[in-house]
């Protein structure tokens, strides 16, 4: 039996996804900037996409841009309004536990001359408001925060950050890294005082290399990739046509089963949660009821290293990530659990184990069953 428990990194396409990919790749393939009909035809699957995500969000259909992902979106959304605004403001506020695709750019704007404000959590990975609040000032261009954490599954207090953020300087923007969020919950960027929202396409069964940032109609902002006009020359580039079909149709389908894939998810979750609670020295990070997404779950299985149970399980067809799967790349510890204050020796065993709507319980009662076996047997390995 497999168990693919590492669905934050990334999730199998949708059937449907794969046929739309299939048929703009292999028939309806002309260019939508072409004048001919192959090129009109072709044009019709970017409007279809664009209205498929934009109802998702109630968002209007021009505020919708194609990017190769959620990487590209977030450094856009962070390079491409602090270049616009910068003299209104060089301040910049963010959170501790971003993924780098924000913390990346937020770096690399403070070395252009920006100042960075980065909010901490605590142990259990929440912000406190009054900080936001105090944070914000008369320059504060930019808050950018992400709404579910892609290591321990905390979910932000988006909706009071939106408020807070307004309040205290309605000319701050405000973008949300939605990748881990956008298909589980419902997401209404005018409601919730979001200016930017940053999707990826790989997260929710649509292709890789693909994603797309709202953009609020009011937001100053400067295209990152110039060439050829294409996105009202906000963003260049022949169009993905055949991602950007699948990403429509991903989303499309994600939302319409949003509730029941949700429930489904949680229950897994809680299920998964209350078995690892009866293991010996097994620590969940975090929390686990609401403030927490469905989909993610971190461990720490003290004793045993990270990537010595990841490659047991691998063996047995158990697919898990070491923390965050971009932790492959990076030799530098979890920016998340560091910042929780998570001691070194529990990071270093920690695992995360993410599911999608298509997880089973017979997937997880696998998986308990073979970290059962193996657990004690690693943790007297280890000893010696
Ligand atoms: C919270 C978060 N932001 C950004 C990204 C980067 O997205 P992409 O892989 O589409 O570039 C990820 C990917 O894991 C993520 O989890």
């Amino acid at each position: 039996m497999e168990a693919y428990l590492d669905n934050s990194a990334t999730t199998c396409c949708y059937e449907q996804v794969k046929d739309v990919v299939v048929k703009t790749m292999m028939q309806d393939y002309g260019n939508p900037s072409a004048m001919h009909l192959k090129g009109v035809e072709s044009e019709q699957y970017i409007k279809k996409a664009t209205a498929q995500i934009a109802k998702t969000l109630k968002a209007e259909e021009k505020e919708i841009y194609f990017t190769s992902g959620g990487t590209e979106s977030d450094n856009w959304a962070l390079i491409g309004t602090a270049l616009a605004n910068q003299r209104a403001g060089k301040h910049i506020i963010t959170t501790q536990i971003e993924h780098p695709a924000v913390s990346a750019p937020a770096s690399y704007l403070e070395e252009q001359g920006f100042e960075v404000t980065r909010l901490g959590v605590d142990d259990k990975g929440r912000i406190s408001l009054e900080e936001l609040e105090d944070a914000i000032r008369e320059d504060t261009i930019l808050v950018s925060a992400m709404y579910v954490n892609n290591e321990v599954g905390i979910v932000l207090p988006i909706a009071e950050m939106g408020e807070i953020i307004k309040k205290k300087n309605p000319k701050t923007y405000f973008h949300v890294d939605a990748i881990q969020a956008y298909g589980k919950y419902r997401i209404l960027p005018k409601k919730m005082n979001i200016d930017m929202l940053s999707v990826s396409g790989h997260k929710i069964h649509g292709p890789k290399g693909t994603g797309f940032l709202y953009i609020n109609e009011k937001v100053k902002i400067i295209p990152y990739i110039h060439g050829g006009g294409q996105q009202k020359g906000m963003r260049s580039g022949t169009d993905n046509v055949p991602g950007v079909a699948g990403l429509g149709m991903a989303s499309e389908m994600i939302y319409s089963k949003l509730e029941e894939n949700v429930t489904h998810m949680r229950e897994l979750k809680d299920y998964f949660v209350s078995e690892l609670n009866k293991m010996d020295q097994v620590y969940i990070h975090g929390t686990t009821g609401a403030e927490s997404a469905p989909h993610i779950i971190s461990a720490a299985f003290k004793g045993v290293r990270s990537e010595v149970l990841l490659h047991t399980l691998e063996e047995r067809q158990i697919y898990v990530s070491a923390g965050s799967a971009c932790s492959t790349h990076k030799r530098s510890g979890s920016p998340t659990l560091t910042a929780m204050g998570v001691p070194k020796e529990l990071m270093e065993s920690t695992v995360r184990f993410s599911f999608c709507e298509m997880t089973t319980k017979e997937e997880l009662d696998y998986t308990l069953q073979v970290i059962g076996e193996v657990l004690p047997m690693l943790r007297r390995y280890a000893r010696h």
